[in-house]
């Protein structure tokens, strides 16, 4: 892909496919697409919501569309225009990812589904920008080689190419990734002492550990400063998510987990930060709208005016910062453990997290049986067996959490 800056006088518009269109991550990045005419949407996929896929479809006329629910896509029929192909199961998200004239691939779906359509798009030479934990969380030892390799091929040729970076392949939409991404552009990886992640810390911040039990989804689910899809939400509430991240830090910026840092920062307004080996620190501040990180993995390495309202620092008049309290949050811990174990764990633990979640807001588990729940399933399939676990062990993998926790008694993990 050429990266076409907006004083190109005869830009290829290029062309998007759209993974997960109608959630959270995806209609963001429509917003973000609208507003630039250097794109088209070629290609859209989502789940099961033929109803909101049909108005896309209708609105942005793709040459393809895919639900990988195979009963929800009946109903697409008669709702998408009739130049649109339409596709189903999940190979369809591999077919639409790896399209000619597709050149940047937009991942915006929840859960493991897209780990086999990153791989391919990466391996037919697209772009990927990702906002999907799972694609780096379970697969990390898989994508980011790919995302090396495709790197290795044009710094060969150009080493000032943006293309010439493992991130400008796989670009990080997750505000935090797409933060430290931003301070690290003109600096070697080698002068970064640590990263620095940033968390909200959630709605229950302060609240004292013997209430943890009483918290509904409903309340879980009202996050103070971002508005998010449901499960990254709760896993916003538990700092899982904070945990997942650390993860994806280490896959991204190739750097070992005790050089990454998480610190409370309750306004969301310093996305993350680098500390580098002088002592310095660069951080990326800016409204907490996904809309900016989706636009810079878009654009880079250029940057354009954004929809988001921007950043005004007397207005916020003060940035707080304190240490993460693992012990009513011990998800950080697990997670963070379950990277230094390796794939077997991150997975098992990503996997765990998904059913958990569901669980607790279908009312089957309590808000602190959400960790006790990963460290079991880290416990029983996170122990390394040798070999790193290839995509079907990864597949297989997910299937065993998954039947192991889906139902079991909260006492078979207490
Ligand atoms: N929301 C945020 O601000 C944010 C920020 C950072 C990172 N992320 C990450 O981005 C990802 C998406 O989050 P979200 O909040 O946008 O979630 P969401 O609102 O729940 O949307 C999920 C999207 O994925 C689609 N999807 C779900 N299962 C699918 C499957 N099996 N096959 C194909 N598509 C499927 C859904 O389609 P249907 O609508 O048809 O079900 C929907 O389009 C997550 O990994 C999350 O952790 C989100």
């Amino acid at each position: 892909m050429s990266s076409a800056s907006s004083t190109d006088p005869s830009p290829r518009r290029r062309g998007v496919a759209l993974l997960g269109s109608t959630g959270s991550i995806g209609q963001q990045a429509l917003d973000v697409l609208d507003a630039d005419p250097s794109f088209r949407v070629v290609a859209l996929a989502a789940g099961r919501n033929a109803a909101e896929l049909g108005a896309q479809a209708r609105r942005y006329s793709p040459a393809a569309v895919a639900l990988t629910d195979p009963d929800a896509v009946r109903e697409l029929a008669g709702l998408v225009p009739a130049g649109t192909t339409i596709l189903a199961g999940a190979d369809a998200l591999i077919e639409l990812a790896t399209r000619d004239d597709v050149d940047l691939v937009v991942v915006g779906t929840g859960g493991v589904v897209s780990l086999r359509p990153v791989l391919a798009a990466l391996a037919a030479g697209k772009v990927v920008a990702t906002a999907n934990k799972e694609t780096l969380v379970a697969g990390g030892h898989l994508v980011m080689p790919l995302a090396k390799e495709r790197a290795a091929g044009r710094a060969a040729v150009d080493p000032a190419d943006p293309l010439a970076s493992p991130l400008g392949w796989l670009r990080p939409i997750d505000s935090e990734h797409s933060a430290i991404w931003q301070s690290l552009v003109g600096e070697r990886l080698s002068t970064v002492a640590r990263l620095i992640l940033t968390a909200s810390g959630g709605p229950f911040l302060d609240l004292p550990a013997d209430a943890f039990a009483a918290i509904t989804p409903e309340r879980a689910l009202r996050h103070p400063t971002w508005s998010m899809g449901a499960k990254i939400t709760i896993d916003s509430a538990t700092l899982a998510n904070k945990g997942l991240e650390v993860i994806e830090a280490r896959w991204l910026y190739d750097v070992g987990y005790e050089q990454i840092d998480v610190v409370i920062h309750p306004q969301s307004v310093v996305h993350s930060a680098v500390q580098f080996v002088d002592g310095s620190i660069k951080a990326q501040l800016g409204t907490p709208d996904m809309r900016l990180p989706i636009q810079y993995a878009l654009t880079y390495p250029d940057r354009r005016p954004s929809p988001a309202a921007p950043a005004d620092l007397v207005a916020l008049a003060r940035l707080d910062f304190r240490a993460p309290d693992t012990a009513r949050f011990p998800a950080l811990r697990i997670a963070r453990e379950a990277g230094v174990l390796g794939p077997r764990a991150t997975a098992a633990l990503i996997a765990a997290d998904d059913v958990a979640v569901a669980r607790f807001l279908a009312g089957s588990l309590d808000f602190p049986g959400i960790p006790r729940l990963l460290e079991a399933a880290v416990t029983r399939f996170g122990t390394p067996t040798g070999a790193d676990p290839d995509l079907d062990d990864l597949v297989a993998l997910d299937a065993d959490v998954r039947a192991a926790f889906a139902t079991a008694a909260m006492g078979a993990f207490a």
